[in-house]
């Protein structure tokens, strides 16, 4: 499943983080490229230890963990810290699949990678190319969004970003480790529950249906779960 979640940041705020970044101290993505990576990835990113990177990071998680969309596509175990990238001058990130496991920074703990979320910044208008290209099981997915909205999709795709041939692309990225593994059943519940709140909105909390929806949805969370 490929998800778009609007408008996870309004244009005020959006504008906030991009003071911020825009006079921030970009590196060489390669620093932080594998071996795998090193050739394909020409983009700037923020030091992931820099306190600017914590503070705006933090402010993503704060906002994703009151999101309701959020919450229930992603059924987050553990969220790696966001980063920050930027594109520009023919930047790209040739086509790639990102590793499997990583480790939190500044502990020991590690994070299955089961989704990558981007989160815009720039507004499409700002910039000429800078296309996230997702492989999926029904084609190649073109992603380019408003700022202040998010793609999540599954880590195991193939994507990349194509160059960006005029203007910037700034954005944030990271992973998710989902407490539910398999996408197919993340995906149920995420339907299953969306549908329940729309029939709790037409026939309310405490109708017996919805109630005994509500708990088998919680039953195969349960099952599933971890
Ligand atoms: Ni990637």
């Amino acid at each position: 499943m490929l998800l778009v979640i609007e408008q996870i940041f309004d244009c005020n705020e959006v504008r906030v983080f991009r003071e911020h970044l825009d006079s921030a101290q970009w590196q060489d993505g390669k620093l932080t490229a594998g071996t795998q990576a090193i050739n394909i990835k020409r983009n700037q990113q923020l030091d992931g230890n820099s306190e600017l990177t914590q503070t705006l990071g933090n402010e993503i998680l704060k906002r994703l963990g009151q999101h309701p969309q959020f919450i229930s596509a992603a059924l987050a175990d553990k969220i790696y810290p966001p980063k920050f990238n930027n594109y520009h001058d023919g930047g790209c990130y040739g086509t790639h699949v990102d590793s499997a496991v990583m480790t939190i920074p500044s502990s020991n703990e590690l994070l299955r990678t089961d989704l990558s979320a981007t989160l815009f910044f720039s507004e499409p208008d700002d910039y000429d190319g800078g296309v996230l290209t997702i492989e999926t099981e029904f084609g190649a997915q073109e992603v380019k969004l408003n700022a202040g909205d998010m793609v999540l999709y599954p880590s195991s795709s193939l994507h990349q970003v194509t160059p960006v041939t005029k203007g910037q692309r700034v954005s944030a990225f990271f992973w998710i480790q989902s407490m539910v593994r398999d996408h197919s059943q993340r995906s149920m519940l995420y339907d299953f529950d969306q549908s329940i709140q729309q029939l709790t909105t037409k026939l309310g909390v405490d109708d017996p249906d919805v109630l005994r929806l509500s708990s088998i949805y919680h039953n195969l969370l349960r099952s599933w779960a971890l």
